[in-house]
């Protein structure tokens, strides 16, 4: 049986990549919703709506188990999803958890009270959606106390990356760097709340320093969805394959996307 892969556009392609290079023989159905994106400036009943048609498809086509890839879905809408209620057998998840628990230094789903934690002072970096809407820090609140989370709202970076204007995006994830370090002087961790910043890891590796360790999201995500599908291997297949598919004029998200990933992809419309 295929995992869907959910994401506003292009960014989930980052976690596509690092879900199938840890579990090759897994099936991907792989939803862009590119006619709406992007997510990060919308309201967050719109970007409920838009997420709730997204899980609704791929699990109409027949993906028992949906991860929400885009951060900006999950910020909005995974915990109303799933306190409406979601169809027997199926399930969706986000990307929020399995990061938190790597920061936390917490096994994959422990569930115990809240504790205190190594890490005290964190920068999330994420779209201005996601920063609204205090998902992280809530979550967060549930597994650690004590830890300051200092928010930058990235405006413009998604735009700038899917635009193809890498030299812009830099000049963006440095200045929004800056104005972190404005609120927050001396982070121990950055946390990279957008499928999109693995793309400019390198920038904000740099701009951050040595003494900052980055949390990256794909290899996060990937391993946690390793070990989910082992406790529930009913939701897992085998053969392979990724199926692309999206909201948005297949051809041009084609091209992007060959871009994005530098080998060419083809995607069909939903
Ligand atoms: N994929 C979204 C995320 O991870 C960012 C792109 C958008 O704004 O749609 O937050």
């Amino acid at each position: 049986m295929a995992v869907g892969i959910f994401d506003s556009g292009l960014g989930g392609l980052t976690v596509l990549e690092a879900v199938n290079a840890r579990l090759p023989d897994q099936p991907i159905v792989y939803l862009g919703d590119n006619a709406h994106a992007p997510y990060g400036v919308r309201g967050q009943d719109d970007i409920y709506q838009l997420t709730r048609d997204g899980v609704q498809y791929l699990w109409n086509c027949g993906c028992d188990l949906v991860v929400l890839a885009c951060n900006t879905a999950s910020a909005a809408a995974l915990r109303r999803m799933q306190e409406a209620g979601v169809p027997q057998g199926k399930r969706v998840l986000g990307v929020f958890v399995p990061l938190i628990e790597a920061l936390t230094e917490r096994e994959w789903g422990d569930n115990s009270p809240p504790r205190g934690v190594a890490i005290r002072h964190v920068a999330l970096f994420a779209t201005p959606a996601t920063v609204a809407s205090r998902a992280f820090q809530r979550e967060l609140a549930f597994r650690a106390i004590g830890v300051d989370v200092e928010a930058q709202a990235c405006g413009g970076v998604v735009d700038a990356i899917e635009d193809g204007d890498m030299i812009l995006a830099g000049a963006l994830v440095r200045s929004h760097v800056e104005a972190l370090r404005r609120k927050l002087p001396h982070p121990q961790a950055a946390v990279l709340g957008c499928t999109h910043y693995p793309l400019l890891l390198n920038v904000f590796s740099e701009a951050l320093g040595p003494d900052v360790t980055v949390y990256s999201q794909p290899a996060l995500v990937a391993e946690s969805l390793a070990y989910y599908l082992q406790r529930h291997p009913q939701m897992a297949g085998t053969g392979g394959g990724i199926s692309y598919v999206t909201t948005g004029d297949a051809g041009r998200v084609s091209d992007r996307a060959a871009l994005f990933l530098n080998r060419p992809v083809t995607f069909h419309s939903a």
